[in-house]
């Protein structure tokens, strides 16, 4: 094996063991804090306020909100609402310095295995068309294109690309 090859192995066992330490759970309001931060953290994210978020956890919300942690540190959170059969992924946010350890890809897993449950027949989300990082997410996840809403976004204007997954293909 080459070295290069070598350490393109040990990079990838690291990574595995990396998302494989981070536990997924529903969120609870102690974690309301480092959600706020994280996504204040990122400016792709869709920001809400501390009482939006409050809304969310209440047992009436159509909202998961789910957690990754690894030693009580939050790394990233995911939010989804459900109605009727459907479900609409609204934020995935990992922080900047735990990325490509395949935390967001455990998050959508929990997420497509919860609404498996809850019997959704499909998860659809849209996406700014320059978020490459999260588009070959969706990708790799099995989501599929499908439309585009002109302009959709403003500050920067553009497009967003619409994305869904069937729930039936999850086998
Ligand atoms: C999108 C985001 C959630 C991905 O989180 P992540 O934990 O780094 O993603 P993962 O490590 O699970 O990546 C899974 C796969 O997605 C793809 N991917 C993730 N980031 C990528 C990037 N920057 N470029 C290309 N592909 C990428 C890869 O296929 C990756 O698998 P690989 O690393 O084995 O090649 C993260 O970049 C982020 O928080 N971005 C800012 C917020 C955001 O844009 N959210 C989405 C819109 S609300």
């Amino acid at each position: 094996m080459r070295g290069a090859d070598r350490e393109g192995n040990r990079n990838r066992a690291l990574q595995y063991t990396a998302a494989e330490a981070t536990i997924i759970r529903p969120a609870t309001l102690a974690d309301i804090p480092a959600i706020l931060l994280l996504q204040n953290q990122s400016s792709e994210a869709a920001r809400w306020s501390e009482s939006t978020y409050k809304d969310m956890l209440g047992s009436a919300s159509p909202r998961l909100l789910l957690i990754a942690e690894s030693d009580e540190r939050k790394l990233g959170f995911l939010v989804a609402n459900f109605a009727v059969d459907e479900c609409e992924l609204e934020n995935i946010v990992v922080v900047a310095s735990e990325r490509r350890k395949g935390i967001a890809r455990e998050l959508m897993r929990a997420l497509i295995t919860t609404a498996h449950e809850h019997n959704a027949t499909r998860i659809f989300l849209e996406v700014r068309e320059s978020n490459i990082a999260a588009r070959v997410l969706y990708r790799t996840c099995g989501f599929t294109v499908t439309g585009v809403r002109k302009s959709y976004y403003r500050n920067p204007d553009e497009d967003a690309v619409l994305y869904s997954f069937e729930i039936s293909q999850r086998d």
